[in-house]
C-alpha cells in the first residue's frame, strides 16, 4: 500500500521513468488515471487508483535493482532513438526490471553508466545541486602544456561561464596525442570534450572510469553487473558528503 503522492513521483516509484522524464510523459498525454487522459502536473494518485501509461497498468511493487554497465562507443544513452541508432538497452539482456540509464553519455563515449529502476535514485543522481564526482581517461590530440593543464583545472569558458574547479593529471605522452585523467563536479554537455578544445587539444577517445567512488574496474565494454548494496550506499555517501 503506497500513500497518497503526485503523479510523477508515484511513476518514478513504479520504476517507469525518473521523476523528470515523468513529468514529460504526463505532458505527453500517456498517462491515464481512472481511464482519464491527464496532463495536469498537480495531479494526485491514491490508493485503488488505475494508474496507466500507454495503455498498460503501472504498479510500485517491482525491485529496485542498480547496474553498472561498461558502454561501449557507437550506443545511445536512451531507451528508444528516433534515428534507429543502438542503444545501452540492447545491452542489458538477462535484466528482467524496466531499467533505465542515470544521466547520459555521448554517443562516442564509452565507460561507466549506472541503470536502474528507481526513479528516485536516477533523480537524486543527475539533479545538477548534488553532482557526484565523474572522471574519464581522455585520449588528446597534440602535447599539452602545463599552463594548459592547469587551464583545465582552473576552468575554461564555456556557453559564456567557466567550468568548476577540475582535477586534471597528464598520465601518458605519446607521439602526437596525450592521455589525461580528468575529474569534473558539474554535467554539461559535453563538457569534457568541449573543455578539451577550448583549449586547443581535441579528444579523440573518452572513456568514465568512475562516479563518486565507484570504480568500473576490470567490466569489459558491453558487460554489465548488479551493483552491491555495499557501492550504492558508496554513492549516496559521495554525493551527500
Ligand atoms: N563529457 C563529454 O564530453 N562526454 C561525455 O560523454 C561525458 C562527459
Amino acid at each position: 500500500m503506497f500513500e497518497k503522492m503526485r503523479l510523477q513521483k508515484y511513476l518514478s516509484r513504479c520504476g517507469i521513468a525518473s521523476r523528470r522524464h515523468a513529468e514529460d510523459m504526463i505532458r505527453e498525454g500517456r498517462i491515464k488515471v481512472n481511464g482519464v487522459t491527464v496532463t495536469e502536473m498537480g495531479t494526485t494518485v491514491s490508493p485503488g487508483d488505475l494508474v496507466e501509461c500507454d495503455g498498460e497498468p503501472v504498479a510500485p511493487g517491482e525491485k529496485p535493482v542498480y547496474i553498472m554497465l561498461n558502454k561501449p562507443a557507437g550506443y545511445v544513452t536512451t531507451v528508444s532513438d528516433p534515428e534507429g541508432r543502438k542503444t545501452v538497452m540492447d545491452l542489458t539482456d538477462g535484466v528482467n526490471e524496466r531499467v533505465y540509464p542515470v544521466g547520459r553519455l555521448d554517443y562516442d563515449t564509452e565507460g561507466l553508466l549506472i541503470l536502474t529502476n528507481d526513479g528516485d535514485f536516477a533523480y537524486r543522481n543527475t539533479h545538477p545541486k548534488h553532482q557526484v564526482s565523474k572522471t574519464y581517461i581522455a585520449e588528446v590530440e597534440g602535447e599539452p602544456s602545463r599552463e594548459t593543464l592547469q587551464k583545465l583545472r582552473d576552468g575554461v569558458m564555456l556557453d559564456g561561464r567557466p567550468t568548476s574547479p577540475a582535477k586534471v593529471e597528464l598520465i601518458r605522452q605519446k607521439k602526437r596525442c596525450a592521455v589525461l585523467r580528468i575529474t569534473i563536479h558539474e554535467g554539461r554537455n559535453r563538457q569534457v570534450r568541449r573543455m578539451c578544445e577550448a583549449v586547443g587539444h581535441p579528444v579523440r577517445s573518452l572513456k568514465r572510469v568512475a562516479i563518486g567512488g565507484l570504480r568500473l574496474g576490470s567490466l569489459k565494454p558491453g558487460e554489465w553487473r548488479y551493483l552491491s548494496a555495499k557501492e550504492l550506499k558508496k554513492i549516496e555517501v559521495d554525493r551527500n558528503g
